[in-house]
Formats: C-alpha cells, structure tokens, sequence
C-alpha cells in the first residue's frame, strides 16, 4: 500500500538513526569520509560536496513527494536553476513563462545570453503562441514553466504544454515553488524536472535559503549530478535538515495557509479600495476548470491592484502591522510587498515587467480574522 502525501511528508527521509535510534534525523557535518581501501568509500560518502547522508535524505525526501526517483538539493533555488541551465549548449532556445520570478529571467537573459543561449517569454497559457515559439527559431530545448505564475496567479496547462515541447523536441521544466507537491505535481503530468525554491514553502520558516530539483529520468539525473559536484553550490548538512524539518508539516501548513488566503482574496474582492485580485481560487479565475483539475488547493499566494493606483499601494505595503514588508514567501508568518520594486525589480523594462502597483500577498498561518482586520487597517489608512 502506498502512503498519503501527509504520511511521506512526516516520514520520507526521516528515517530513524542507525547509531543512537534518534527520531529526528542526524545532521552529518564531516565534510570528508574515510575510505576502507582507495577508493573504497564506505557507503558512498567520499567528500561532502559529492554527497552527504543528510543531503542524501533531504533529496530522497523530495524525490519521493514529487513520486520522483531522484532527488537533487542546492544551496539556493537559483543554484538549481543554474545547474538545470547547464543542460542547454550555446545555441539553444530556452523558452521562459512570461510571469515568472524576476530572478530567472535575470539569470537566462543577463548570464546564459553571453554562453549563446536565447531566451524567448511566452504566456504559456495563450498555446497558439507557444505553437509559435515553438516551431520559430533555432531549436527550442527547454520550456521553464511556472505555475501559479508569480505574480499574476495564472495558472498554466501542465500536462498540454509537456506535449507541446515534447513534439518540439524540448525538455519540460516546472518551477512549482508556489504550488508545492502538496498541491500539484507536475511529474505525474509527464513533466521532465521539477524545481523549488525550498526557501519557501518546503522549509517554510524563512529560515534557509536551499534549492530542490527532482526527476524520474536517469539520464537527467546523470548530467544533473555531475554538475552538481561540478560546479558545487550545494546546501551544507545544517540547511539540509533544516529544509526536511520543514516539510513534515508541509500538508497542515499548505492546507491552513491556503484557506487564510482563500478567504482574504474573497474579502478583497468585495472591498470598494480595491479594482481587481489576482487568486487561483476565485469563481472568476481565468482558468478555474484547470485549476480544479491540476491543483489540489489554490495555494496561499494572491496579488491586488489598488483603485488608487500605485501610491496607495505603496503606503499600504508600509502600513500593515502582521503582513510583514519583505521579499520571498511561503513561510508561517504573512508577508507583503510591491513586485515592480522589489521582487521583479530586475524585470522592469522586459517582457516579465509586472504592474506598478501591484501588491503581493505571502498569506501565513496566523488566524485569518487577525489578517483581515490588519489589512482593513491599512487599506483605510492608505486609500484615503
Ligand atoms: C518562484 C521562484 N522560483 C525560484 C526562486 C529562487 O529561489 P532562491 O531565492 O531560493 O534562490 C524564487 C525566489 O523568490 C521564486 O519565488
């Protein structure tokens, strides 16, 4: 019998330890192993930048919550954008979400175009213009999905676009940071690679940075590995258990986070201050059925437009008391903050450029009415 996502996510890579019997897993800081003869490494430790146990079950963890085979960590959710990057060879087409985090499009455009890879931005929900991008240009190898789209909540067709770029001929990234494998799981949807930015939700304290890939094809897990040791940006023991830590309570976190955001989008919706919200979960969502098919829940991330336009918002994101003025997400505490300047600062002026004034919602755990009533507060104070 195989177990519940709620079970593997308590228990997958949480394995008792051998020595002592210890519940909570061991945290193996040696960054070196010795060998029982050259070249013999005992359990296949050599050196802590080739694999580490604690490592090791952090990425057994997530590959087993993706229903992966192999799991991959880094020290950041960018180090395994980079290292999935390295797939491509200059003269390659990456074809990137036109809503995404402003820190992928800064790496592909403003690193990788000088190794001779293109970047083209396609709203992976219009397929006409991914039929397009598709069979335009030199080859297209990848397609880097993200969905829930960040900022703009659009949720894209896992499975019809892996279909799409495999009849292209190119590999399916999903960066499923927003959504996590609680909520959809792009594997199962025949995507190639999944990624996270597991400072995030999967750790979900604000309290590591760490990156997470997982597949279920050994030849990407061969390449992906040896760039791994290659180019080193791994996480170290401590910030490995630290994430693993984090995603034993991933279900209960996800299922109270997303009801806390469910009913604030609602609340927002019917607030006189505010001209449009952004939720996957909203009766009027652009892609409502395919929401309900791909997502198991519509995830705590939301964004709004003030009528006042971007001053207001700009005071409001500085007047709240609980949503706490930062970048990142996905984390116990609630968190606000204007993408145009500060997440997707590095988008402005190109294709992923987002609203001037939008505001972006990190809904935590905290009690809902306590959430409402600080952005009442605020939303008072800065419309006026
Ligand atoms: C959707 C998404 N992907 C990737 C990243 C990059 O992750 P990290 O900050 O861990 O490098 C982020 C960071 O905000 C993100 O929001």
């Amino acid at each position: 019998m195989t177990d519940q996502f709620e079970t593997l996510a308590v228990h997958a890579g949480a394995e008792p330890d051998e020595i002592s019997g210890g519940v909570s897993p061991s945290i193996q800081m040696s960054a070196t192993f010795r060998q029982d003869a050259v070249g013999k490494p005992r359990r296949g430790f050599e050196y802590g930048r080739s694999g580490n146990p604690t490592r090791q079950a952090l990425e057994r963890a997530i590959a087993a919550l993706e229903g992966g085979t192999h799991g991959l960590a880094y020290a950041s959710g960018l180090a395994a954008t980079q290292n999935l990057l390295y797939l491509l060879e200059p003269g390659d087409r990456l074809i990137l979400s036109d809503d995404a985090y402003g820190g992928t499009w800064r790496l592909a455009s403003k690193v990788w175009s000088r190794y001779g890879v293109k970047t083209d931005c396609v709203d992976l929900c219009d397929h006409d213009a991914l039929a397009a991008a598709l069979s335009e240009g030199p080859p297209a190898r990848m397609v880097w999905i993200e969905t829930p789209t960040n900022p703009l909540l659009k949720v894209v067709d896992i499975a019809a676009v892996v279909d799409m770029a495999a009849s292209a001929g190119a590999l399916t990234v999903v960066d499923s940071t927003f959504a996590t494998p609680f909520i959809q799981r792009p594997l199962e949807l025949g995507a190639d690679v999944v990624l996270h930015s597991a400072t995030k939700y999967l750790s979900g304290h604000s309290d590591v940075i760490s990156g997470l890939l997982a597949t279920r094809r050994d030849d990407l897990e061969e390449k992906l590995r040896f760039h791994q040791n290659a180019a080193g940006a791994v996480p170290s023991p401590f910030d490995s258990w630290l994430v693993m830590r984090g995603m034993r309570t991933l279900a209960v976190r996800m299922e109270r986070a997303s009801s806390n955001a469910a009913a604030i989008a609602d609340w927002l919706t019917g607030r006189a201050e505010v001209s449009r919200v952004y939720y996957p979960g909203l009766p009027d969502h652009r892609q409502r059925e395919l929401v309900q098919r791909q997502m198991r829940l519509p995830g705590a991330m939301l964004s709004f437009e003030l009528a006042a336009g971007e001053p207001a918002a700009r005071r409001l994101v500085e007047t709240t008391r609980l949503f706490t003025l930062a970048e990142s997400l996905g984390a116990v505490e609630s968190l606000i903050e204007l993408p145009a300047a500060m997440t997707h600062l590095s988008a402005t002026g190109s294709p992923l450029a987002v609203p001037a004034g939008l505001v972006r919602l990190s809904v935590g755990i905290e009690a809902v009415e306590d959430l409402i009533a600080d952005l009442e507060g605020a939303l008072r104070a800065s419309s006026t």
